[in-house]
């Protein structure tokens, strides 16, 4: 079993998202693997209509870690449990880079999520130049390490990694199966030690960042990677189910 969980960001209608779940549903019934969706905060009322009761997950892109308040534009824990809410992203490239989101922001909304009971994508990766100038360990090491402060072990479990270099997301060009290999068991290793975890099979770490049809068998069949997270190859539904499709 593999996670494949799209990102849907800022894209499609209303109407586009109701054929799309509708097109889903019996692809996620009949496969093994776990599909979700993570959908803009408007859609909820639609996704936690038409995924009740069918295999198809779903959550949201961000949320606020304050309880309630004067947070013009915000979304709180709570608003998301009205619909349902399974799955959060946090700290996606995105909002790091975009809306300044730091490692302490993300450590406060990853608390704030688990408390709510949803599951959090906490998301990490470095730049093209962190890369190129060999910071990629150091630059992973910081954000789990800030993303993760005073999480329990426990808690732990309950969150899901994305590891997801920036250079490699919306590009067409994903990293190698070697190198996302590699990172990955990199930040296996990271929070294993942190948590004194001998088996790195219990940490969940997914990949991210031009994921699709043409390199989802290399890059999924690797031992330590769980799965992916999916932007533009989870738009269109049948795009997306040659990921869902993954045996192995
Ligand atoms: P991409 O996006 O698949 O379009 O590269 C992945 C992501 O940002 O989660």
């Amino acid at each position: 079993m593999k996670y494949l969980i799209g990102n849907h960001k800022m894209n499609l209608s209303y109407a586009e998202l109701e054929k799309y779940f509708a097109e889903l549903k019996p692809i996620a019934e009949a496969s093994d693997n776990f599909v979700g969706v993570c959908v803009p905060y408007v859609y909820l009322p639609l996704a936690s209509t038409m995924c009740k009761g069918t295999k198809i997950h779903f959550g949201v892109q961000n949320m606020y870690y304050a309880e309630k308040g004067a947070y013009t534009g915000e979304i709180s824990a709570n608003m998301l449990k009205d619909f349902d809410t399974q799955m959060v992203i946090l700290g996606h490239s995105e909002r790091r880079s975009i809306f300044k989101e730091t490692d302490e922001m993300v450590n406060l909304k990853v608390h704030k999520t688990i408390e709510a009971g949803f599951t959090p994508i906490l998301c990490i990766g470095e730049t093209k130049e962190e890369r190129e100038t060999n910071q990629t360990n150091d630059v992973l090491k910081t954000q789990l390490v800030g993303g993760l402060k005073d999480v329990s072990k426990d808690d732990l479990g309950k969150i899901l990694f994305a590891y997801e270099p920036v250079w490699a997301i919306g590009t067409g060009i994903s990293a190698t199966k070697e190198d996302a290999e590699e990172t990955i068991k990199y930040v296996k290793e990271v929070i294993a030690q942190m948590y004194g975890i001998e088996d790195l099979a219990q940490i969940v770490v997914l990949y991210g960042g031009s994921l699709k049809g043409d390199n989802v068998d290399e890059i999924l069949s690797q031992p330590h990677i769980d799965g992916g997270l999916i932007g533009g190859a989870s738009l269109k539904v049948e795009d997306f189910n040659k990921l869902i499709a993954y045996k192995g």
